[in-house]
């Protein structure tokens, strides 16, 4: 195996070369040959400068994340990073692509820094839980100031190349070849006889409360719940009163206690599967067809919405609707979305208005449709109105062309079965905003090409989504998933629990809101309407929110009409509790003969918890969602699901599988209807396994 360090001399220079592909992380045999090149640096008499550069598209992405939770192996990085700034003489990092976290602590370490054009210097570790470990809390603030350390560390941000200049993270800007560029510095730092530059020998970064004190409180509001974020204001306090030893002294310690955390644990998790969840063995290597020119059949919130994700990201798009005045409606709605996108900066006006004028239109005729690659159907979520517009489709469409439904839980096998070429049909469900929300469901139905789902993985990849696989069933992954934690949430209601207490309970889990709230948000008409489409084939045994019922009766469909189960003010953010819906409920609960009882935060949280991971794991089973990871991305892009918990199967995990269904074989003793333990769930207890054992599934 040929070292990933690799030592060779330019002249008076040595050039030390990190080749680790894909990012060059530090890991051991990375640590180790950059500590043995420095040594060698050090004794090679020929040698007057050293430059270390990373090979590849970026300088270093990190310390090796998959290390991580294992066993420290020496040399650790501070060690590695001390050992380059000991140096007696100097060293130049030549900085492409990106720097980030260890890999900008290891530039830091060195004496001299050249970021060539285009590369971001960043610590991003807060994102995974943990803070700087390697002096980047204490060596930043040295040469940026406390207030710009704290802007970027709690953020896991990041500057550009110039930025860093002018803020003093490096020292020159470079173009070009990153190696010629720190050639050329290092020979002008070697005639100017400049000697080592030390980092760590500045003095103790100016302490700037005020800049403390506005980070701590956005952090708090921002990040609800996280830990890192916070302890990385005080690893940055810390420089401004330890000199350099006794302060990474700190870091460490700080860095440890959060290496200890399951948000530690739940951050990493998810920074993995979000890139593990495209690996399907069915489109590895596929190629996928061409999806250049989009075609969106209606133009309600959902069409405009996806339509707008695909105009923003370049695609040409032909939207149909019925009549010209529904044309009208929708081209203001994409107007007013793409505005929306000039106002957030994400597009320039001329942009907005190039869109418009050369890659949108819409049309009442399908015929528009025979140039399209790729048509999503988003119109009325109804079989009979679905399946006749795939059937034109199917007439007007050219071949090869994929035709995707949008629905959110109709049977694509269904739809598919109206057109003639079911290899071509595949279900592509966005949520609501779709020119916001990350997540696309790809349903792939019996006869689904698996083009047709490569297709559908690169179109996400094109929109900046996340694409999860998913199965044939009444609301695929999340949606099903989400009717059975919400049914445990009304069941909560009938049996006691205050609808405000269950919201609340919810929040302080980590979710952005609670099912009451999210009803509202929805409109209280869609859980009717869906009630009213289960209701031919309902278990007797089941619970009906009869109180929903009545709500939606009186005309209180939530946020919309300004009442639902809060009532919500004009200008005023936020509902407010409303006792006449307690009155309902306690109806209700007359109705149904129950005495009341209450519930602690503790028990709301974990019921619905429980019903969340039981039914999961019956879409495991079904082979619904292939993987508990598919699971987790799910959760984590489409409902808000607090990424430091990893997703809820990461949080089963965590939790323990074996107490989980302990729970609800208990909870079953009251309702054995719909507390059915999940035979996966039984057997993974029974095996004393884990839903991560499952993730390596293809
Ligand atoms: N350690 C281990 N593996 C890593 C890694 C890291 N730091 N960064 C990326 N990888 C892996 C990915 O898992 C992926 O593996 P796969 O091909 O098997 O799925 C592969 O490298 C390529 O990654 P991406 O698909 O993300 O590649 P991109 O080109 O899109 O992005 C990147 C490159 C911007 C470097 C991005 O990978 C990234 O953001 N990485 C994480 C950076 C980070 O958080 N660094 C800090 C680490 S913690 C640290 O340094 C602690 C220190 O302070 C002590």
């Amino acid at each position: 195996m040929t070292h990933p360090v690799s030592y060779e001399r330019d002249g008076a220079v040595a050039v030390i070369t990190i080749a680790n592909p894909p990012v060059n992380a530090l890991g051991h045999a990375v640590r180790q040959g950059l500590w043995e090149a420095i040594d060698r640096f050090s004794g090679d008499a020929e040698a007057e400068a050293a430059l270390i550069l990373g090979e590849g598209k970026l300088f270093i992405g990190g310390a090796d994340i998959s290390e991580f939770g294992k066993p420290p192996k020496d040399p650790w990085l501070p060690e590695v990073v001390n050992h380059i700034e000991a140096c007696e003489k100097p060293v130049v990092a030549a900085i492409q692509g990106a720097a980030l976290g260890g890999g900008l602590e290891v530039a830091l370490g060195c004496h001299y820094r050249v970021a060539m054009k285009g590369a971001k210097l960043g610590l991003p570790e807060v994102n995974l839980g943990i803070i700087p470990g390697a002096g980047g809390t204490q060596r930043t603030p040295r040469l940026i100031g406390v207030k710009a350390a704290v802007a970027m560390i709690p953020a896991g941000g990041s500057l550009g190349a110039e930025e860093a200049v002018e803020a003093g993270l490096a020292d020159k800007l470079g173009e070009g070849d990153p190696r010629a560029a720190g050639l050329d510095y290092a020979r002008a730092l070697i005639a100017e006889g400049a000697g080592p530059r030390r980092v760590g020998a500045l003095p103790c970064p100016a302490e700037d409360a005020a800049a403390l004190d506005e980070a701590r409180a956005l952090w708090k509001k921002k990040a609800r719940g996280e830990v890192a974020r916070l302890a990385a204001i005080d690893a940055v306090e810390a420089s401004t009163r330890l000199e350099i030893a006794p302060g990474l002294d700190e870091e460490r310690r700080i860095f440890r206690e959060m290496m200890e955390t399951s948000q530690r644990a739940g951050l990493i998790h998810a920074f993995f599967i979000e890139r593990k969840v495209a690996k399907l063995p069915e489109i590895e290597g596929v190629a996928p067809r061409d999806f250049g020119k989009l075609g969106v059949i209606g133009g309600g919130t959902m069409g405009a919405g996806i339509a707008t994700a695909a105009l923003v990201r370049g695609l040409d798009v032909t939207l149909i609707e019925r009549d010209d005045a529904a044309a009208e409606r929708a081209t203001a709605t994409i107007t007013k979305n793409l505005d929306g996108a000039v106002k957030r900066g994400k597009l320039s006006e001329a942009g907005r208005d190039a869109i418009l004028s050369d890659s949108f239109r819409t049309a009442t005729d399908y015929a528009a449709l025979f140039e399209a690659d790729l048509a999503i159907e988003a119109v009325f979520e109804d079989m009979g109105v679905k399946r006749e517009v795939f059937t034109t489709l199917d007439k007007i469409m050219k071949p090869g062309a994929i035709l995707a439904t949008n629905t959110s839980y109709l049977d694509v096998n269904e739809i598919a079965e109206a057109t003639s070429r079911p290899e071509d049909v595949i279900g592509l469900h966005f949520f609501s905003p779709a020119h916001v929300m990350k997540l696309l469901e790809v349903v792939v139905a019996d006869k689904t090409a698996n083009d047709v789902t490569a297709t559908a993985f690169a179109l996400a990849k094109k929109l900046g989504k996340v694409a999860v696989r998913a199965g044939v069933c009444d609301g695929f992954i999340g949606n099903r998933i989400l009717s059975a934690y919400r049914a445990a949430a009304d069941r909560m209601v009938l049996a006691g629990a205050s609808p405000y207490a269950v919201d609340r309970a919810v929040k302080a889990f980590g979710w952005p809101m609670g099912p009451y709230e999210m009803g509202d948000l929805a409109g209280l008409d869609i859980g009717y309407a869906t009630r009213q489409r289960k209701a031919a084939t309902r278990d007797p045994r089941d619970v009906v929110p009869t109180w929903a019922d009545e709500l939606y009766h009186l005309g209180r469909l939530g946020q919309k009409t300004g009442r639902g189960y809060y009532i919500y003010e004009e200008g005023k953010r936020g509902g407010s509790e409303d006792p006449e819906v307690e009155a309902l409920v306690a109806k209700a609960r007359d109705d149904a003969g129950v005495t009341p009882r209450d519930f602690t935060e503790a028990e709301i949280q974990r019921r619905y918890m429980a019903a969340l991971v039981n039914e999961a794991a019956r879409v495991l089973e079904e082979g619904i969602a292939r993987r508990p990871l598919d699971v987790d991305v799910t959760f984590l892009y489409g409902y808000g699901f607090p990424r430091w918990r990893g997703g809820p199967m990461h949080w089963a995990d965590e939790a323990g599988l074996a107490g989980l269904l302990e729970d609800i074989k208990s909870y079953a003793t009251e309702d054995d209807f719909f507390w059915r333990p999940a035979p996966l769930l039984e057997r993974l207890v029974a095996e004393s396994a884990t839903f991560a054992s499952l993730n390596d599934k293809g």
